[in-house]
């Protein structure tokens, strides 16, 4: 095996605390890796006024490869007042470093995989024929595109006169036409035919490497023409080459109603980035939320792994602490699978299989208490227990 160097960015709260307790469980498999710290989140804009420092970029650029904890956010006026007496009223304006390095190092490739653990109580479990109840085993990985749509960023409230001249040139502006300029608000949903090439590609080839029978769009092509009629065109063509890979298309809204009706019937899906945002937090819930929810970032150049969950901060001071770590553990798996490394991560996968399914050792959220301190002696595991669960079937 080659000797890696991976960046490790832990953040804000307990992001702090489960990326040692993935770096401990990839270092008991085996992977031999040089690691490198590099600082992000809320510390560095209350010190700095940046949560994304520049040293960072360049560590991400140098080294490729990260696993990234959480971070914590907070609104404007908030930030302005945790921000250093000494940098206020000097122009720092926070934003959010996740959202940074996704612009930055073009990490417009997302992918969430939810997967069925055996023996997870907290399965999704439905009514089937007769009232029998059906655990239905989800496979599903979302790819969603993530730099683009609903969340570029291009949008107004009260218009410049040229844009409002503009979009008064669309027939369907007149309906619009009533309303004052400055009561308008507009959030644009721009998609570029190189991103959708380049998320739908990403989805059809782990399928194939991954052995998925089907490739599921889901979009609504059928009222958003334009953009999602884009994807469609792109994915229709691109699945001809892709045979026997089955092709098949949903809307949203019902992809959200069929979910939890036949959630075994989805294998890859592909997304624009709000719409991948809302499909994979809703398969997420089917097999354990977000102490399970692991998801990847990936670029041309640049790869970040990082848990779904945010930084949890009330949690972190928790002594010892009691978050779920294996979102952070699943999402150090597949940096493994990133850079051809899945037999390790395979290994890892199943030791984490085994854990959940032996049912001795349960972070709180698995045995749906409310978090408290007072889990552990409830018989909660405490996450450094629960990682060393995973490294015992290791
Ligand atoms: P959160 O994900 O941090 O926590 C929400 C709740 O989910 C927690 O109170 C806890 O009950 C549960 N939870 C989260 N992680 C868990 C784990 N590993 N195991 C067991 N239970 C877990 O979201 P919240 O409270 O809305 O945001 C806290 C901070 O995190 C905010 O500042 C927010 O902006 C930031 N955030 C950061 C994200 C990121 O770094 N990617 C994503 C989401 C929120
Ligand atoms: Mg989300």
């Amino acid at each position: 095996m080659t000797k890696r160097t991976v960046v490790l960015m832990p953040g804000d709260g307990i992001g702090k605390v489960v990326l040692p307790e993935a770096v401990r469980v990839l270092e008991a498999a085996g992977f031999e890796a040089d690691y490198v710290h590099a600082d992000i989140g809320w510390e560095f804009w209350c010190k700095e006024g940046n949560p994304l420092p520049q040293r960072t970029l360049d560590i991400l650029e140098k080294h490729k490869i990260s696993l990234f904890g959480a971070i914590t956010s907070k609104p404007k006026a908030e930030a302005a007042k945790e921000l250093d007496p000494s940098l206020r009223d000097k122009g720092y304006v926070y934003y959010s470093p996740i959202v940074g390095l996704r612009q930055h190092f073009n990490l417009d490739i997302c992918i969430r995989p939810c997967k069925t653990f055996k023996g997870n109580p907290l399965n999704f479990i439905r009514r089937g024929k007769g009232g029998a109840v059906e655990e239905p085993e989800v496979d599903v990985v979302v790819f969603r595109q993530n730099t683009e749509g609903l969340y570029g960023g291009v949008e107004w409230t009260d218009p410049p006169d040229e844009v409002y001249a503009a979009l008064k040139t669309h027939p369907k502006m007149a309906r619009f036409e009533s309303a004052p300029k400055e009561e308008l608000a507009i959030s644009t949903r721009i998609f570029t035919k190189k991103a959708c090439e380049r998320i739908i590609r990403a989805a059809f080839e782990y399928a194939k490497k991954f052995g998925y029978s089907s490739v599921t769009l889901c979009e609504k092509p059928n009222v958003i023409r334009e953009t999602s009629g884009m994807m469609r065109a792109i994915a229709m063509e691109m699945a001809e080459e892709y045979k026997p890979i089955r092709f098949k298309e949903t809307n949203i809204d019902a992809q959200m109603m069929w979910m939890t009706k036949n959630p075994e019937n989805y294998g890859v899906l592909v997304s624009g980035n709000m719409f991948g945002d809302i499909v994979s937090d809703g398969f997420a819930g089917l097999v354990g939320g977000l102490g399970f929810a692991c998801s990847a970032n990936i670029g041309e150049d640049v790869a970040i792994f990082e848990p779904t969950h945010g930084s949890a901060p009330i949690y972190a001071e928790f002594d010892p602490c009691i978050v779920n770590p294996m979102a952070m553990i699943l999402s150090a798996c597949m940096m493994l699978d990133h850079i051809g490394e899945m037999e390790l991560a395979q290994k890892v996968r199943n030791a984490v299989a085994k854990v959940v399914e032996d049912g001795k050792v349960r972070t709180y959220d698995m045995l749906k208490m409310s978090g408290s301190q007072g889990v552990v002696k409830d018989g909660a595991a405490s996450t450094g227990e629960m990682a060393d669960a995973v490294i015992d079937c290791l």
